[in-house]
């Protein structure tokens, strides 16, 4: 109150000062103004009056003189007219002046012996208040000499009331923009400062004695703009610090053996004795975007991401990725670095610029239009080019040259290269750096040979990924068909017990490592106000009584067409289903450039309108199709809301989605319907696991799910939830760490 108090005081003062000085200044410019008139008005006056008289001075007529006198002072604001000789005497004075004339002989005298002196008009003003008068005094000649003086007296009273009523005005003034300005900048500070910071206050009070830190709503952050941000910011890692303080307490109580951040952060340095860990995918945890306003951050959707990032926030490092956003490279340093998260940067995201020309044959053409659909076998032809080939190898030999320059001068570093854009960089870095150890993780399915080896280059790609120590997949079925590949096409030495490779002389390690995600429905459900099914589908004008909800890339592997045909085929034969279940499909547009992918929208687009053409009634449809990319936090409601998910991948390494489902379940309700051909339905039995080309068997699936009892939900999602919750992402990451340390690096790795 005090600084608002003060606040209003300085900034009354300085209006009320230039006001004041502008008031003056209007006042003078007034006065002179005013003055000069009545000069000028005087001295016209004179003059004709001078005319009229001078004729009759000589003649002695005084009678004559006196009603010339006396005619003339019938004019506004003149008191009286008066005409002297040059020894200062009155020869004629306008009836009724003589006695103020004689209170004033100071004037006339002035007046005359300055006329006399230099032989032109003269006027003065003197007196104040009433007796505030103007004397114009101007030579009579009788021939060409001076013989008497004629002075015009006029009443000034008025400009003094005109000077003292524009101070009035002003004081007014001032006075009223000075209430106005006091009134003004309290409620500016009152609505925007002081109470915000009261609501904030009251916020963090809450917070402290251990409410969950949910976002300050819009309208408070509005007022309190980024430092809003900021303190919820600070509040969120409060707590979450205090979670995982509790968390690690509990579990230390209880004897668990869970992974958590922390566990892995320890875990991570003990391992790794202070040596760098260096983490390499083409797809980036944070993109910049330029908007109409501002650039915006992004983080992609993509499975690889959603896993990787917790494991940086806890274990810090460096990610290296390819800059893809259309503000990136305004956002990194001189070495292409930024930290991240932007919130609170925990670790060093340096990208990697790679130009329009190559990133196609490299990223649209060999990955996704050649391995993506060979790894898959989802029935879309695999499409080899030499010059993409071409792209392929230059981007990998870049992302080489990005990831020695992080490891310069380190010894022993760590590096966790990712997925299928990368096939040869393990070999690229080893013989370049023998003393790193290296692993590669496959996200994607393996085939099995005889599919791998369409690839005209297959032998690259498994002696690129051999220079690794060790080659991840998510499944050990993928391991077999890793290992069988290398069998059919390399000479190596497989040691079956183990699963390893030795090839000239190095070994290699092929492990199933499944990925998860960060299991912390606390930290989720804190920050989530509970939306209902109700309130989820009123914004798009529908109701229904079931929910069902899925979360794709637009991905012709993600089984999204089968799954549309499956709710047609519900809705089909079982009626009670029409007007009571939509199906909410949240569909990122993934890959656009590749035509194979536009068509696959396309194609998505229309089914929806089909089925949806088919069923339609008022406030309801089958199928609502939100074609857009969603952040998770606009994801998790529907996790929340929906009574079924549905995941019917044609053929996918893991699936993140059906995990990040069960997170959000701490309700214990929902059903998943998974397919049995993504890595996750072998750890998820509870789910109902369904083959997708069956339309049939999903259909039936969905409609169990829709009737399955509370009971029997919560059963199985407990279930699900504690494999989710042990076989977490710091699980995996541990697991993945651990067995780069015990690798033993040979002399060969040391010497090459
Ligand atoms: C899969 C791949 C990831 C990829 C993600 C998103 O999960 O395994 O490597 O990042 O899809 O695809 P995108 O092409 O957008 O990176």
């Amino acid at each position: 109150m005090k600084i608002t108090l003060r606040l209003i005081f300085f900034l009354v003062a300085a209006v009320a000062l230039v006001a004041v000085v502008f008031s003056y200044w209007q006042v003078r410019q007034e006065e002179y103004r005013l003055k000069s008139d009545l000069e000028k008005r005087a001295s016209v006056i004179a003059d004709s009056f001078k005319i009229a008289v001078e004729p009759f001075l000589l003649s002695d007529n005084a009678q004559h003189l006196q009603r010339i006198v006396d005619k003339f002072s019938n004019r506004e604001r003149l008191l009286g007219i008066a005409i002297h000789d040059v020894r200062e005497n009155p020869v004629v004075v306008s009836t009724g002046f003589l006695s103020r004339l004689q209170a004033n002989p100071g004037v006339t005298a002035e007046g005359i012996q300055e006329v006399e002196r230099l032989g032109v008009e003269h006027g003065s003003f003197s007196g104040s208040g009433k007796e505030a008068l103007y004397a114009h005094t101007v030579p009579l000649m009788t021939g060409d000499k001076i013989s008497h003086a004629l002075t015009l007296f006029y009443d000034t009273g008025y400009v003094r009331e005109r000077v003292l009523r524009l101070w009035i005005n002003s004081f007014w003034r001032v006075s009223i923009q000075a209430f106005l300005i006091a009134l003004t900048t309290f409620l500016i500070i009152y609505l925007n400062v002081m109470a915000p910071i009261k609501k904030t206050t009251e916020w963090i009070k809450r917070v402290r004695k251990g409410e969950p830190a949910r976002s300050l709503e819009a309208k408070e952050q509005l007022l309190l703009g980024p430092l809003a941000e900021e303190i919820v910011q600070m509040a969120r890692s409060l707590e979450t610090a205090r979670l995982a303080a509790e968390e690690e307490a509990r579990l230390r109580y209880s004897s668990e053996s869970r992974w958590t951040p922390e566990r892995l952060k320890e875990f991570v340095r003990l391992k790794l004795q202070d040596r760098p860990l260096v983490v390499v995918s083409n797809r980036e945890p944070y993109m910049h975007i330029k908007t109409a306003k501002e650039i915006e951050c992004i983080v992609p959707a993509s499975g690889l991401v959603t896993a990787l990032e917790p494991v940086l926030n806890a274990c810090g490092g460096t990610w290296i990725a390819q800059g893809s956003g259309n503000a990136d490279r305004e956002t990194v340093d001189q070495h292409n670095r930024i930290r991240v998260p932007p919130q609170e940067p925990k670790y060093t995201l340096r990208r990697v610029w790679v130009d329009k020309d190559t990133e196609k044959g490299f990223y649209c053409g060999f990955s996704n239009e050649g391995l993506w659909p060979l790894c898959h076998i989802a029935h879309t032809r695999p499409i080899f080019r030499g010059g993409d080939w071409a792209d392929y190898k230059a981007v990998n030999k870049k992302f080489a040259q990005a990831v020695l320059q992080e490891l310069e001068g380190v010894a022993d570093p760590y590096v966790l290269i990712q997925d299928y854009h990368f096939a040869l960089l393990p070999h690229l870095i080893k013989s370049a750096k023998p003393d790193a150890r290296v692993a590669i993780f496959w996200h994607i399915p393996w085939p099995n040979p005889e599919s791998f080896g369409i690839c005209p280059w297959y032998k690259y790609l498994l002696q690129g990924m051999l220079g690794a120590d060790i080659v991840g997949f998510h499944t050990q079925f993928h391991c077999n068909n890793f290992i069988e590949s290398v069998d059919r096409f390399l000479e190596s030495r497989i040691d079956y017990e183990h699963f390893t490779i030795n090839r000239e002389g190095r070994t290699t390690w092929i492990k199933p490592f499944p990925i998860s995600i960060n299991f912390n429905p606390t930290e989720e459900n804190s920050a989530q106000k509970t939306e209902t099914r109700e309130s989820l589908l009123k914004k798009y004008g529908l109701q229904a009584q079931w929910l069902g909800v899925g979360v794709d890339r637009l991905d012709y592997t993600k089984g999204i067409l089968e799954r549309f045909r499956a709710i047609e085929n519900l809705l089909e034969s079982h009626e009670a289903f029409r007007g009571k279940f939509t199906f909410v499909q949240m569909g990122a547009p993934s890959r656009t450039m590749i035509p194979k992918y536009k068509e696959f929208i396309d194609e998505i687009a229309r089914e929806t309108e089909r089925i949806n053409a088919k069923y339609k009634i008022k406030n309801w449809q089958p199928i609502l199709l939100l074609m857009k990319h969603h952040s998770h936090q606009d994801i998790l409601p529907f996790y929340k809301a929906a009574d079924v998910c549905l995941v019917t991948s044609l053929h996918d390494g893991m699936n993140l989605v059906a995990k990040e489902f069960i997170a959000a379940r701490d309700d214990e309700r929902g059903v998943l319907v998974l397919s049995q051909f993504t890595g996750a339905a072998r750890e998820l039995r509870d789910a109902l696991i369904v083959n997708p080309y069956d339309i049939g068997q999903t259909s039936e699936a969905i409609k169990t799910a829709l009737a399955m009892t509370v009971k029997e939900q919560s059963e199985r999602m407990k279930k699900m939830r504690n494999t989710v919750k042990e076989n977490n992402v710091y699980r995996w990451a541990g697991a993945l760490v651990n067995q780069l340390t015990e690798v033993r690096l040979g002399p060969e790795d040391k010497s090459a």
